[in-house]
């Protein structure tokens, strides 16, 4: 087993930063947004997770201030949408860098489709999309309280898109929608195969 603090590994063993591919897999939050001009925006962020079950809440992490963070900011509103292994290219290319007001939608040959309780488009093809309204913007910092370049964005779900071809007597089917995954360096995966177990009895 080796040790190491994160500003000081082994660059001979560990050339590149290892971090993500130890909390793996990490789902993809891809978030679209829009500002209070109407430009829309989509991009993945793989510093994503749900946070709560009741009220339901997720959150993103922007590594600097980006523009999904500056849309979310002005409108308050994001939506998830799920990306899936089908998906996984596209997802890839909203990924791009483009100028303020190149829609990652039209880059990503994506259709949107409209939401019901904010005003950003989701993702037609995705089979779960989540409404979202942002509840806190949190920059992050050290231990020692200094703070850092990366700012969490946390929303409540308040409306829930699910393609009604994924549930099967009363149970979604999650892998049958084959959620994509994130794993380090260039790895992805997808989930496909699921197994269950019963909590322990107190
Ligand atoms: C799978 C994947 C996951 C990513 N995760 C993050 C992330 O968690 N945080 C982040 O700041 N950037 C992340 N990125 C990079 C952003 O998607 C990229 O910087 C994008 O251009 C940001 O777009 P925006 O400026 O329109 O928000 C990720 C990229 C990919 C392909």
């Amino acid at each position: 087993m080796i040790f190491f603090e994160p500003h000081k590994r082994d660059k001979t063993l560990l050339p590149h930063n290892p971090w993500t591919a130890m909390i793996a897999p990490r789902p993809i939050g891809w978030i679209s947004t829009r500002n209070a001009s109407g430009a829309v925006n989509i991009a993945p962020y793989s510093y994503f997770n749900a946070v709560s079950a009741m009220p339901p809440c997720v959150m993103f992490s922007s590594d600097g201030w980006k523009d999904t963070l500056t849309f979310a900011d002005e409108t308050r509103e994001f939506v998830w949408n799920m990306a899936t292994y089908d998906l996984a290219a596209q997802m890839n290319e909203t990924s791009a860098n483009l100028a303020r007001g190149h829609s990652e939608f039209e880059h990503a040959a994506l259709e949107t489709a409209p939401c019901k309780i904010v005003s950003v488009p989701r993702v037609a093809r995705s089979p779960v999309a989540f409404e979202c309204k942002v509840t806190d913007i949190v920059r992050l910092k050290t231990a020692d309280g200094k703070p850092i370049d990366n700012t969490v964005v946390f929303g409540e779900v308040v409306g829930i898109h699910l393609d009604e071809r994924y549930v099967k007597n009363g149970v979604v089917d999650t892998a049958a929608m084959k959620p994509l995954a994130r794993l380090g360096y260039r790895d992805y995966s997808w989930v496909e195969k699921t197994f269950a177990m019963d909590r322990p009895k107190d």
